[in-house]
């Protein structure tokens, strides 16, 4: 058994780019032109306790699936509940994955994909994610916002800087950590390396040589460089398009959250108040 996953053809090949980062397709924006098959991820085997195990994905999926995955050793899932369709949409598969993923004991965080060409401002949609998920039951502590794929952004780099300031601001009056998932290429083309963002905004990175297990990096942040405003990292994905579980998957390690808590913090239950499903704060920085 395998997926097709879609793939949007933006293989940016900017000759400035570095070497590990050849391919700039962007998963998150399905796109039928290019399709590949998801090979298998090779199995978890987590013996390092500083970091967590997590996949990220936007697909619909069962309890069935988000319960395998708790099996294989993943820890948290990463939904996205804003999509890039039309004007940015709410995602219609982020309500039932996150009551799966809840039920699966699994910890959750929200990302969104905004749509910097609409005719929304970046506080709307992010305000269409947050009413999508609170007007459900969910209570939301933390929203990462994806800044990548240069393609599908706005040319003038200081709108996309107002454009992401909105969200940010937005989420902030809400009192939620805000993460940025982007890398140094990205956030270069797109922000014109926009290096004053709050030091508070946590980042999620990613390198990859390419789709599937031969394109995964290290596991771990042994590669992070600075860029633009981010001196660490909390999150890095390390392999894209490939199958877990029979979900066509991101991986991720992430730095664990509230040292305190390391033990139970990443499973859901640790988070619910009064059996309210909550997301977001089960990463660290
Ligand atoms: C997919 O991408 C191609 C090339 O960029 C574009 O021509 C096509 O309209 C896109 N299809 C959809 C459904 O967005
Ligand atoms: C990072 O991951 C690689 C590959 O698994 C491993 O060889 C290396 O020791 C790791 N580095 C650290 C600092 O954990
Ligand atoms: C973050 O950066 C600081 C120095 O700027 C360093 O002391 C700390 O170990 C870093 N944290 C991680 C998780 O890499």
């Amino acid at each position: 058994m395998f997926k097709i996953l879609a793939f949007s053809t933006l293989l940016v090949l900017a000759s400035a780019r570095p070497q590990a980062e050849l391919i700039s397709y962007s998963h998150a924006y399905g796109n039928d032109s290019q399709t590949i098959k998801a090979e298998p991820a090779t199995v978890v085997v987590n013996n390092d306790v500083s970091f967590g195990q997590a996949v990220d994905f936007s697909a619909a999926t069962s309890l069935t699936m988000l319960t395998c995955l708790k099996k294989a050793n993943y820890k948290t899932v990463f939904v996205r509940a804003l999509s890039p369709a039309g004007n940015g949409v709410f995602d219609i598969n982020a309500v039932t994955t996150i009551r799966n993923a809840y039920s699966a004991g699994l910890g959750i965080e929200v990302y969104m994909t905004p749509q910097p060409i609409s005719s929304l401002q970046g506080y709307q949609q992010f305000d269409l994610l947050y009413n999508g998920l609170v007007n459900n039951g969910i209570t939301v502590r933390a929203i990462w916002i994806q800044v990548t794929s240069p393609a599908n952004w706005q040319k003038s780099t200081s709108i996309n800087i107002n454009f992401i300031n909105s969200i940010i601001a937005r989420a902030k009056q809400y009192g939620l950590t805000v993460g940025i998932y982007s890398n140094q290429y990205d956030w270069n083309q797109i922000t014109g390396n926009w290096v004053t963002l709050s030091s508070d905004i946590l980042l999620w990175y990613w390198n990859v040589y390419g789709p599937g297990v031969s394109g995964e990096t290290k596991p771990n942040f042994t590669d992070f460089r600075a860029f633009g405003p981010f001196k660490n990292a909390s999150v890095k994905q390390y392999g894209q398009a490939e199958s877990v579980c029979q979900i066509t998957v991101n991986r991720d390690v992430y730095a664990v959250g509230i040292p305190s808590m390391a033990k139970s913090s990443q499973e859901a239950s640790a988070f619910s108040k009064n059996g309210e499903i909550v997301v977001g704060g089960f990463v660290g920085n």
